[in-house]
Order: C-alpha cells, then structure tokens, then sequence
C-alpha cells in the first residue's frame, strides 16, 4: 500500500495505513531509543513521518490518538512511552463545605441560567490514581496514566492485570476511552505490605501509594502479582454518545463489563446531595476502599456540554472533600527555604508523625505573619497565637497537599522567645525586602542567589515543563555544584562539554548518561506552553502559559509582542491585558521579564538550542470565529455572559474585555455604551446577540 500516493487513498486505505505507520515507526524508535540498534536511517523515517502528515492532513478525523505526529517522544530506555490524550484529562475543582455545596449548585443555575433545579450524580470520590483507556472497535489499544493532564504515561501492558478494566468489550461505539481510577483494596494492600516486608523491600505508606507504583512497574509481571481494581466514572474521546445522562452513560459502561461503583445515586437538589455526602462518609470506613470525599456531576449531558470547561476542571462537576486528618507533634525548628522567585518561605521541621496513614516531617509555615498569628488583613488568626520553635503543634493534611499547621498548644509551650523572621537570605546573604502590602519576603539577590539559581533550574525540568527523564532535582543540584549547568541553555550543550566525563562519574556510568542525554535531545522540541511556563516568569503558572500560547500561537509572535508591549499602555499591552484570565498583575510580570537584560540573554540562548512547537488553537471544528477576538458588550438576553464566553472559546475565538484595534467583532447587546462607540470609531465589525447566534450556528 505504501505506494500509492496520498491523493489517491480512500478512506479505508488512508485508516489502515495510519495504524501501519503508526507501528512501523513506533518499532523503528523503540529500536533508536531504546536498543540504540536503528533499524532504518533518517531518512527513511524522516520519509514515513511526512506520508503520515500527509495522510492526516487529508483526513483529519482519522488522526490517531497515538499517532506518531502526536506522540510526546519515544519511550526512553529508563522509563514509560508518552502518549498525548485526545481529550485532555481534567481534574475537579473542590468544595470543603455544604455552603460551598449550594454555591456550586447557584453557580451552575446561573450560567445557564435556569429558574428551576438541576440534577446531579453524586458518588465516591477514590483515592487512587486515574487512568484513560482507548478502546477501539471493541478492543483495548492503549491505557494511559494521567500525566499532566495533556500527556500521560503509556501503561497499556500493566493495565490487562486490573480487575474491572475488559480486554474486549461488545454494543462499544467504535471509539471509546472510558476513564476511571485504579485503586487498591484495603486487604490487598495489607497482604502486599506484608509480602514487601518479608522480602526484606520497603513498604507502602498508603493503599494509593502502592497503587501507583504497582501501575507504574516498567515490568507488567510484576502488576500482575499486585490485585488492582478499577472503577469507571468517566470518558474521553467518543465516536457516539454513550447516553443522555451522566447516570445513564455509567450504567452502560456497566453493561459493557465496567466496574462501576455502586454508591452513584440520582439527587435532584443540593439537599439532597449533601444527604448522600453524610451517607458516603458514615460508609466510609467500612468500604474496605479508601476514599477522600464525594464527587457531584450534572448529569444531563447537554448541560454538561454548555457548560464546558475551566483551563483544568470542568463547571459541571465538583469534589466535596472530606476534613483533613491531624495530628499533634513537636516543632523541631523552623527553616527558611528560598525559592525560584526569591520568596522566603519557613518550613516547620516536625518530630515524624503519621497523619492520615502517611508519615510526615514537614510542613509549610506560609510567612513571617502566619508565623506570628496575623492573617494577610491583620486580623488574629489561632485567636492571634503565634508559633515557635519547640512548641506543640496540630498538622494537618488535606488532600495532596503539603501539610500544613493549624494549631499550637500554648499549655506546652517553654520557648519564652518570639520567632524572628530573616532580614537577610540565608543562602546568599543578600537583603531579605517585604513590599507594602506583600506576605513575603524575597531575596534580593536574583540570579547571584544560588538557591534562587537552582530552584529556577529545578523549575525548568520540572514535570509540568520540560520533564526531561532522569534530570530531577537531585541531578540538577549536581551540576550545579559541579559547576557544569548555570543557565538552562546549558542543559542541552551539557553532552558536547561534558558527556565523556559524565559517563565516568560515580553513579552514573555510560548507560545511565546516554539515556539522560537521550531524553535531553528528545526535549530539543518543546510545545510553546511548556516552554513558557518552564521560564518561572512570576505570577505565570501552567493553565496561564497555556492561555499566553493559545494566544500567540508561535513563539516568533509571542516573544515579539512581549517586547513590543510597554507597561500600562500600547495596543501590545492591551492585548495582553485583554486576554481573559490575564490579570494587570502578571502581563506587567511578563512584560518586565522580557525588558530585563539578564533574562532576555537567558531566553536568547536558550531558545537557540530549541525547536518550538507552535500551539494549536482547540479544534475548532471548522469554525467562523476561530481565532477571532471578539468582545461581549451590554446586556445579552438569550445566554448569560459566561456562556457567550465560553461558547466562544470553544470555536476557538478569543474573548476579550476591552476593544482595541485588533477586535475583530463586537457582539453588542442591549444598553451598549462606551465600547461599542469605540468600537464603531475603530470600524469593527458589530453584531447583535441575535447575529453572532446564527454566525457561530453556522459552524460545522
Ligand atoms: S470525575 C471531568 N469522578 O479525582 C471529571 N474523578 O480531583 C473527571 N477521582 O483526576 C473526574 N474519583 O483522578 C471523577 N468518582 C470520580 C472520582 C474522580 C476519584 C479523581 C480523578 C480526578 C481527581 C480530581
């Protein structure tokens, strides 16, 4: 088939030779990465990866979701292959309250602006880790773990050992991942505990703990000797749709021989949702499972589809946690750490204690106020008690989340002298300043300061940024100390200077510094949004670098508007500005990072060593307003403004607050004012409610 040219494919031909190209090359870069025994020259891979471009040029929607043109970069020898999910992987926004319950019910009736109640699933919430896995025809292809969200790990072999998760499914759409959590049982967790223990091999802290790392074997012999279970609770990518509802679409995975967890029940008022909230926790202990709260989704689908997303987390669902645990322990010391920004943070160093099952030594202290017992108001927190070193204190964990301190028992206390905060930093002596109205202190000492040195290069290989595998914060810190790596630039001509020595190193030897070079080449080629968020540019965390890459698109168009734009003024400003979820506060971040000499070198160099993928825009399916901006002005009368919004978005257009000159439309609704004059002396395009309505129907 190879020979017959792209233009004269058919459907069926052009499906079955994407799967083809998608082994074939998959097979030639396990040989390249992984044997380093290449099974063909680049040329002839360079050769199959256009045919396969060129196929999925012609027809998009066979593009694969492990196409190689999608595929993140082979696996390395040390670890899992990547795998780019076809419908990102979100997470849950989170309720700690009942008022936070009924807000998210009043939140979701506003956007959609409904009179009358809605109703939602509510069901456990599984402390496990979550899993995507495509089936295609029936068949399972692939499971992938989470990862950020965007790309996961490649655990398709481990995943034929869970409990719950069918090899072969019937009455399936033709495409379906259905997403869930892998969990283990209490029982399964003591019994693999002991046998851990037996074998001399460390145990577990906790059932999710080992559920991860049961996953995540690079041998699936040994998965299968750790009884892993799974329930679904969700889905990805879709040919058809499973059902109308949320409760429905579940109870089909069911029938398809899904493992689904028999506490989601119908509830038609938050009420009642927070009903079955006290019914799960009573149940909790007993479950033999452990669980750490309980999610509500709407279960209408077509309201779940205009409700849509956040960056992150979807509006139609939320988790409502279950309190922290805590305990009490002694307050050994308190260190301060210095961060990427320079932000001086004290540490707690604890006397071990376990809470909630996992033992922990620190915990953040927040700042210099906290400390003292004084909330970012000046109001008493603790009833205004401050900590010290030596003091008894309560900890607690919520979530993932570092521990934290709640509480401190004055009745034990000995220590007669206050904590003073640092006027110095500890590491390089420089001035330690609190701005007014600022919580922390910083560093003055930027990139003079090693700790702010370092902690910006941890950052940068961080996994939410360039995740090169085997360089962590460990390796890192090496070649800092060993004066080898300086600047991130420096990352990727480390082989040219040091390869040979590295290879001789104690602990490293020629295997362990080929495969880190090897992941450090297949980072050569970044996605624009890792690449900005791998910056550490303050106030610019992921979903932002996100938004910022969705907007610019390239990084020619992104550095250039950064260097175009003045503070405060300018139509690169307000653009910037404009982007909705970019507030005054980090443009002029951006903004000052790329009018700054020492970090405009650094970026320099480093972006001389890359290959930046540009971000597409999310499919759009075809859109009219597809890279549009657009501003909502007045009153709209048919969707509330969140909707229009986010509607808009959705097709790909940019949704702004101010106009400008690069307004391309203006929806006006009733009593538009000021903007719309602007925008008619700008000669933007002006629609009504009514207009824009039918212009963004007319998408297919
Ligand atoms: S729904 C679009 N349902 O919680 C919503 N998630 O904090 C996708 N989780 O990443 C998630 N039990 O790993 C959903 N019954 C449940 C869940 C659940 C556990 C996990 C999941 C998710 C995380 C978010």
């Amino acid at each position: 088939m190879e020979d017959i040219p792209v233009d004269k494919l058919t459907k069926e031909e052009a499906r079955a030779e994407l799967a083809r190209l998608s082994g074939v090359m998959r097979r030639a870069e396990d040989a390249y990465y992984q044997q380093d025994a290449p099974v063909m020259d680049d040329a002839a891979y360079d050769a199959l990866k256009a045919r396969n471009l060129a196929i999925e040029a012609r027809f998009p929607a066979l593009v694969r979701a492990d196409s190689p043109s999608r595929r993140v970069g082979a696996a390395p020898a040390s670890g899992f292959g990547k795998i780019r999910h076809a419908v990102p992987m979100l997470s849950l926004g989170n309720a700690f309250s009942d008022e936070d319950v009924v807000e998210f019910d009043a939140r979701v009736r506003k956007f959609l602006s409904l009179e009358g109640p809605v109703h939602y699933t509510a069901e456990p919430k599984i402390d496990g880790l979550s899993l995507s896995i495509r089936y295609e025809s029936g068949a399972l292809v692939y499971a992938a773990t989470r990862g950020d969200g965007e790309v996961g790990e490649d655990v398709t072999a481990n995943a034929r050992h869970v409990r719950g998760i069918p090899h072969r499914i019937e009455h399936a759409p033709e495409i379906l991942e259905v997403r869930g959590e892998v969990y283990m049982e209490h029982a399964a967790f003591e019994a693999l505990n002991a046998r851990q223990q037996a074998a001399g091999e460390k145990p577990f802290s906790n059932p999710r703990n080992a559920a991860a790392g049961s996953l995540r074997q690079l041998d699936a012999e040994i998965t299968a000797t750790r009884p892993l279970a799974f329930f679904a609770y969700a889905w990805g990518a879709l040919s058809a749709p499973l059902a109308d509802t949320q409760k429905g679409a579940i109870e089909r995975l069911a029938d398809m021989g899904f493992a689904t967890n028999p506490l989601t029940v119908l509830c038609e008022s938050p009420k009642a949702l927070l009903a079955q909230y006290r019914e799960i926790e009573r149940q909790r202990a007993t479950l033999g499972y452990d669980i750490d709260g309980v999610v509500y989704k709407v279960n209408d689908l077509a309201l779940q589809a205009r409700l849509g997303m956040r960056s992150t987390t979807p509006r139609w669902a939320i988790a409502h946690k279950f309190p922290a645990e805590t305990a009490w322990t002694r307050l050994e010391a308190i260190d301060i750490q210095v961060g990427r920004t320079g932000a001086l943070s004290p540490v707690a160093r604890l006397h071990p204690v376990t809470v909630g099952g996992v033992v922990v030594r620190n915990a953040t202290l927040h700042n210099e106020d906290y400390i003292k017992g004084v909330d970012s108001k000046g109001a008493p927190i603790r009833e205004g008690r401050d900590i010290r070193e030596g003091d008894w204190v309560e900890v607690y964990r919520a979530g993932d989340v570092i521990p934290k301190i709640r509480d401190v028992d004055l009745s034990k206390r000995e220590n007669p002298h206050l904590y003073a905060f640092p006027t110095r930093c500890p590491v390089c002596g420089s001035a330690a300043v609190r701005e007014p109205g600022e919580a922390v202190a910083r560093c003055t000492g930027a990139f003079s300061c090693a700790a702010q040195r370092l902690e910006k290069l941890k950052h940068f290989v961080s996994r939410q940024a360039f995740d090169i595998d085997g360089l962590g914060a460990k390796q890192m810190q090496a070649f800092v100390e060993w004066g080898w790596v300086a600047d991130p630039a420096d990352i990727f001509t480390l082989r040219a200077r040091h390869g040979d020595a590295l290879a001789r190193r104690e602990g490293w030897g020629a295997t362990s510094a080929r495969n880190l070079f090897a992941a450090i080449e297949a980072r050569r080629t970044i996605p624009l949004n890792r690449l900005i968020f791998a910056l550490g540019i303050r106030h610019v965390g992921e979903s932002s670098a996100m938004l910022l890459a969705r907007t610019y698109q390239s990084w020619a168009a992104f550095q250039a508007a950064m260097i175009a734009a003045q503070p405060r003024e300018g139509a690169a400003w307000e653009e910037l500005n404009g982007i909705d979820g970019v507030g005054e506060v980090m443009a002029a971040s951006v903004v000052e990072f790329f009018h700054t000499a020492s970090t405009r070198q650094m970026v320099d160099n480093l972006v001389a060593q890359l290959t930046i993928e540009d971000v597409r825009p999310p499919d759009t399916g075809g859109s009219k307003v597809a890279g549009k901006t657009v501003v909502f002005t007045g009153t709209l009368s048919r969707v509330t403004r969140a909707e229009a919004k986010a509607q808009a978005e959705g097709l790909g257009a940019k949704v702004s607050g101010s106009v400008s000159g690069k307004t391309d439309i203006l929806v006006a609704g009733e009593k538009a004012g000021s903007k719309l004059k602007k925008a008619e002396s700008l000669g933007v395009q002006v629609l009504s409610e009514d207009e824009w309505l039918a212009l963004i129907a007319q998408t297919r």
